[in-house]
Formats: C-alpha cells, sequence, structure tokens
C-alpha cells in the first residue's frame, strides 16, 4: 500500500501564527493562533520571540490532532522579516524582538544612507538603508542599549528562531537574509564589508542556505512529545513574501504576487539580480533559487484593523460604503506606522483629507481602502518604469479575503487580481519548501476568482491618484 507523506508550513506572521499540513494531494487542514504586538513607544513595534515558539507549539498540537503523525516527513517556515532576534551566551532571548515595522533607528539609517553612503550600500547588499532592515536595529542597539549589544552570541531572524527552537540548529535562509542588509544579495553570501561597519563579527551569524535546505532534524524531546518520527527533517524557508510567491505560484520571470497582510507587499520575481537605482524598490534573493523586487507599505490591512478597532469599535459594515465608489471626496494617506517604499520616511504620520460637515464614516471607512490601493499604485508606477509591465497579479493575505477592497485595488492599479483558492499563500509555500519541491507551486495553486479593473472607476482613480500625491507632496 502506498503511504502518504505529509508536509508542514508555519507561516509566522505578524499578528498571528498560520500552520498548513500538505500532503501529495492536496492541503488537509490549516490552523492558527494569534499573539500580540507591543508598541511600547510611538513608531517602536515589539514581540516577544517566546510567543511565537509557544503559539506555535499550540497550533501545532491542534494541526495534528486526527493525522497519522508517522506520516509527517519535514516542517518548514514563512516568516516576517527583518525583525531582531538575539540570544546571549546561554541562547536566551536578549531582549524583545525589534520588528519589521519599527521606526526607531532612524539616525542609523541616516548614517548609512548618508555617512557610509547609497552607493557603499548598493554595492555591498544591492540596497539601501530602511529602519525596519536589521542592520540599522542593530546599530541602534549598539547606540542605545550598550549592555545587550555587549550580551549578543547570536543573531537571527524571527522563523530563524523558530528553527532554532524546533531543530537546535542555528541557519537562515538567502531571502530572509536578503532583508538584514549586512547580505550580499547578488552573491547569496554574508557581506564582510558590511559586518565590519556594523561591528559583528560573523561567528554571531547564522549559517545560510537556500530556503529549500534542510538544517536538521527535529529536537528529539519534541518529537516525543508530538508523537512524531524522529528524523523529521527542518527546512529551513524563507521570508514571507519570497514564500506568499511559492504558495502563489509566482515563480517565473516577471509574475506578480501582491500580499494584503499587515503589510502591503508587491513581489516581482525576476531572473537576475536587478536594483532600482533610486532605491525606492527592494532587490532581494527569492526562495526560487532566483530574485525579485519587493516593494513594502507597511500599513495596510492594519489601517482596516486600527479604524474597525481601535475608531469606530463597532462592526463594519461594507454595504453603506459602496455607495460611494467612485465618488468619495476624503484621501486617506496610510503612514500609521511611518513609510518604507517608496518614501522611505520612519516620520511620515497618517492623514485623513476632505472632510465636511456631511462625511460619513462609510467614506472615511471607503478612503481608508483607497488610501492603501494608492500606496501600492504608488509602488506599481515605479515597478513599471523598471521596465517590468504588471497587468494582472495574484494577490493574497487576509485582506484579500475584501472583495470591495480588491475591486478598488484592481482599478486603482489598473490590473487584473487573480484571487487563489488559500489566501494565506505564504503557509503553502513553506510547505512546498518543506517538500523540496517548490517547482510544483504552480500545481497546488487554484484560482477562486479573478477581478478586472472597472474602467470608469480606473479613471476616476487616476485622478484621486494625482490628488494623494499632491497631499503628499506638500506635508513629505
Ligand atoms: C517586507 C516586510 C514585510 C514583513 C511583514 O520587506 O517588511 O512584508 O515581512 O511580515
Amino acid at each position: 500500500m502506498n503511504r502518504v507523506n505529509r508536509y508542514i508550513g508555519i507561516d509566522l506572521g505578524t499578528s498571528s501564527v498560520k500552520l498548513l499540513l500538505l500532503s501529495e494531494n492536496g492541503i488537509d487542514k490549516t490552523v492558527s493562533r494569534d499573539y500580540k504586538v507591543s508598541y511600547p513607544a510611538p513608531n517602536y513595534s515589539e514581540q516577544n520571540p517566546d510567543d511565537w515558539y509557544d503559539q506555535t507549539v499550540c497550533a501545532l498540537d491542534e494541526l495534528l490532532e486526527d493525522t497519522d503523525r508517522t506520516s509527517i516527513k519535514a516542517i518548514s517556515f514563512s516568516g516576517q522579516m527583518h525583525g531582531l532576534v538575539m540570544l546571549d551566551e546561554c541562547k536566551n532571548v536578549i531582549r524583545p524582538a525589534i520588528l519589521w515595522n519599527d521606526g526607531r533607528a532612524v539616525r542609523e539609517v541616516d548614517y548609512l544612507n548618508n555617512e557610509i553612503g547609497r552607493d557603499f550600500l548598493l554595492k555591498h547588499t544591492g540596497n539601501i538603508a530602511f529602519a525596519g532592515f536589521t542592520a540599522p536595529k542593530l546599530l541602534w542597539v549598539k547606540n542605545n542599549e550598550p549592555e545587550n549589544f555587549s550580551k549578543i552570541s547570536k543573531i537571527m531572524l524571527p522563523k530563524d528562531y523558530l528553527a532554532y527552537r524546533l531543530s537546535g540548529e542555528f541557519a537562515t535562509d538567502v531571502s530572509d537574509a536578503s532583508g538584514t542588509l549586512y547580505f550580499d544579495v547578488s552573491n547569496r553570501k554574508w557581506s564582510d564589508e558590511m559586518l565590519e561597519i556594523i561591528g559583528i563579527d560573523k561567528t554571531k551569524l547564522p549559517v545560510v542556505r537556500e530556503s529549500c535546505e534542510v538544517i536538521g532534524n527535529i529536537r528529539r524531546e519534541l518529537a516525543n512529545k508530538f508523537g512524531l518520527n524522529d528524523d523529521v527533517k527542518i527546512v529551513i524557508g524563507g521570508g514571507d513574501n519570497a514564500c506568499s510567491a511559492i504558495g502563489t505560484g509566482v515563480v517565473s520571470d516577471g509574475e506578480c504576487n501582491i500580499s494584503l497582510g499587515t503589510s502591503g507587499t508587491i513581489f516581482v520575481e525576476t531572473n537576475n539580480h536587478n536594483y532600482d537605482k533610486n532605491s525606492a524598490i527592494h532587490a532581494f534573493c527569492s526562495a526560487s533559487g532566483k530574485y525579485h523586487y519587493l516593494a513594502c507599505i507597511l500599513s495596510a490591512a492594519s489601517c482596516q484593523k486600527w479604524w474597525v478597532e481601535n475608531i469606530l469599535n463597532s462592526d463594519y459594515d461594507i454595504s453603506g460604503m459602496e455607495q460611494y465608489l467612485g465618488k468619495n471626496d476624503v484621501i486617506f494617506l496610510p503612514y500609521l506606522m511611518g513609510e518604507r517604499s517608496p518614501i522611505n520616511d520612519p516620520n511620515a504620520k497618517a492623514i485623513f483629507y476632505g472632510m465636511t460637515l456631511s462625511t460619513t464614516r462609510e467614506q472615511m471607512s471607503l478612503a481608508i481602502l483607497e488610501g492603501v490601493a494608492m500606496a501600492l499604485r504608488q509602488n506599481i508606477e515605479i515597478i513599471r518604469l523598471l521596465g517590468v509591465n504588471i497587468t494582472k497579479s495574484k494577490i493574497c493575505g487576509g485582506g484579500a479575503r475584501n472583495r470591495l477592497w480588491l475591486k478598488i485595488i484592481a482599478s486603482a492599479l489598473d490590473i487584473v487580481l487573480e484571487i487563489p483558492e488559500l489566501e494565506q499563500g505564504g503557509a503553502l509555500g513553506a510547505a512546498l519548501l518543506a517538500m523540496n519541491r517548490p517547482e510544483i507551486a504552480k500545481q497546488f495553486y487554484r484560482v477562486r476568482e479573478i477581478i478586472k479593473p472597472d474602467k470608469a472607476l480606473a479613471e476616476y482613480y487616476d485622478k484621486k491618484y494625482r490628488n494623494f500625491k499632491n497631499i503628499q507632496n506638500k506635508i513629505i
């Protein structure tokens, strides 16, 4: 009798961890667990790495209920990128992780971009400094928490910490390492020049692997606890955007995936390592063995979460919004956590503009969705200028559940959107990496629906985009 082999993909997001069980026949089950982000000061964003581990273990328990546990062959990861996790000599976490959307390292970014210089950074890493990247945060710890800096024995990215807790091995992968700014993206190795500037010895960094490489076996105690075979492989996996690309079958030159999670990203696969000379867009390694452009807006679904949970504090009724489609004078600039691509300004603030005494909450709610679409459009325009003519894209992430939002994005960006059956591309991408078959991504990817741009709405958004840019130019 042919036995079924199963693989687990763990997507370590910002608001939750999502686990997916995949067999060669398809997806068996998904499970998720939430955790908190703390914002201890304006522009600060932190999480406790132990929460990631604890919630992953709880979710694993549920995922494996009613499953033949001996069928599990490998586990892999998709992780929120850029987060700084530091361990001491005893392998304990030194301080809370500083996340990808943390904007505290303003001075360090200025030092790197202007004193070390953009040309040097581009030459050695293929990117310039953004506050969310790991190198400026390490410099921030060095400058502001020297005692913590002196205790560092290992520096890790979020998913690599999980991989370490599950396997006991210190490793990372090329796609996630790309977002550190001490990684030479073009040559897929740590950059000695950058490590010297930051003052970090290479022994403190994990070994770098391609995303589908095995780094070890599951720790024996965990295998026993969960009733798994002790030769279950731990595959290192990739950054969340690189994994979502695998999960949505975006593996060929010029293909695009938009992810609408806490952040909003536009991922474009490229065969070669090219970079944007103006550096508004990142150029990273892909989990497929190739490269990609990545634009990241820091607040996407988080704008809607903030608006509904913190401000409206009531149920969200989209029906009232649709009547204002194509005639909403309210404009929203979505800079609730500063902004990364393309304006690179951690101090940018969100703005509502254009209200009068007759403005309704539905118009303001709609403006939130439109503002995120406008910020994505600004990045699509830059990617188009780089010579990649994007006319269609996959779209995934929790925000992709909102049909009205998808209609707005398709029209504002003037592209055809393909909605996959599974909205969480990252966990599927990680499971495919665990299977070590990223090339079969397209086989697992199923389109649920296609959303085309609406011509009249696209024209309306052309005008609205010009207004969005005018306000941006005035305030930033
Ligand atoms: C990408 C980025 C975000 C995080 C979110 O550069 O910072 O997409 O990876 O999880």
